[in-house]
């Protein structure tokens, strides 16, 4: 560790991993500030004292005065509202960053959530800024994570689960405190700037693998039903027409047959990344959730 800064100013503090990256930088000793909207969540924040700034990133005026007087930025806030933070920092005068990412940006299934990526990206490399871009995959822990707790929540209730192709493609989802931990790691180690790291789970696994793995915990027998894609993509895409919050998305489905599985050894070394497998990792966001 070789960089200290002393006043952190936090975006998206209010969301699944914000609460655990403001823990992290807490525990590392850091003063946070955090940039809330007017209908975030933010009752943690004001319970431990943390100083919160009103603020919506879709409009972002006031932003430089928010940051001003900070010694870096996390942005834990989607990586789409970089143009703005970037421009209010080279403004108020702050030139270190870590960025949160997504390895989305990898996707061949490109729709305008993964183009906003990769421009968020290129406007932090383009920034000058002292940056540092993380890229997580799928971000899974205790709550709500919107991600394996929907799954586990529909294997609580149900014995068959349609999975759509194969299910031999890879996942590799990423505990939430291995993820905050990294941005930490980024912020206080100097030779992270000007790089970009994947952040992935212990060990990819099949998706069969991961269902078979949550249901095992879950002491569930399920019937997986596997749909090829030819037939689950028209079927979802009619679904999604009918449906005003469609529960799956078109791309989402075209996504499952694509590898994400990611080399994490350049996260390892720089970042000492060491993260959770699924099964460990799953096991502790369950106990916690008072689930096992
Ligand atoms: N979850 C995943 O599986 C996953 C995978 C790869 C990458 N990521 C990236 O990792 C980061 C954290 O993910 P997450 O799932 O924890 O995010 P999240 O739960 O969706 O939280 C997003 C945060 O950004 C804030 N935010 C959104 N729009 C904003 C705006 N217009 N102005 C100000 N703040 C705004 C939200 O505020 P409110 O509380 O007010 O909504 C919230 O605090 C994000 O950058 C995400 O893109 C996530």
């Amino acid at each position: 560790m070789d960089i200290q800064p002393a006043m952190v100013f936090v975006t998206g503090a209010t969301g699944f991993t914000g609460p655990y990256v403001v823990e992290a930088l807490l525990a590392a000793g850091e003063s946070v500030r955090c940039l809330v909207r007017e209908t975030s969540q933010a009752d943690f924040l004001v319970q431990r004292n943390i100083p919160i700034v009103e603020g919506d990133l879709e409009r972002p005026d006031g932003l430089v005065e928010a940051i001003q007087g900070a010694d870096a930025l996390v942005s834990v806030s989607p990586i789409r509202f970089a143009p703005s933070l970037v421009a209010a920092c080279q403004q108020a005068g702050v030139t270190r960053g870590v960025f949160l990412s997504s390895t989305w940006r990898f996707s061949k299934v490109r729709t305008p959530d993964v183009e906003a990526v990769s421009s968020g990206e290129e406007a932090v490399e383009a920034s000058g800024m002292e940056a540092t871009i993380l890229r997580p995959t799928m971000i899974y822990g205790p709550g709500n994570d919107r991600n394996l707790s929907l799954l586990r929540d529909y294997l609580g209730k149900r014995s068959i689960l349609p999975i759509f192709g194969s299910g031999e493609n890879l996942v590799q989802p990423v505990y939430v405190t291995d993820v905050a931990d990294a941005v930490v790691a980024a912020l206080l180690r100097s030779g992270t700037i000007g790089q970009v790291y994947e952040l992935a789970g212990g060990e990819p696994l099949t998706y069969t693998a991961m269902v078979d793995t949550l249901s095992h915990l879950m002491g569930r027998t399920v019937v997986k039903v596997y749909v090829p894609l030819f037939v689950a993509v028209p079927l979802i895409g009619l679904y999604g027409k009918l449906t005003r919050n469609p529960a799956v998305r078109v791309d989402q489905v075209k996504r499952m047959a694509e590898d994400r599985a990611f080399d994490i050894s350049r996260a390892e070394k720089d970042l000492g990344f060491a993260p959770k497998s699924f099964s460990v990792g799953m096991r502790e966001a369950m106990q916690i959730n008072g689930e096992l």
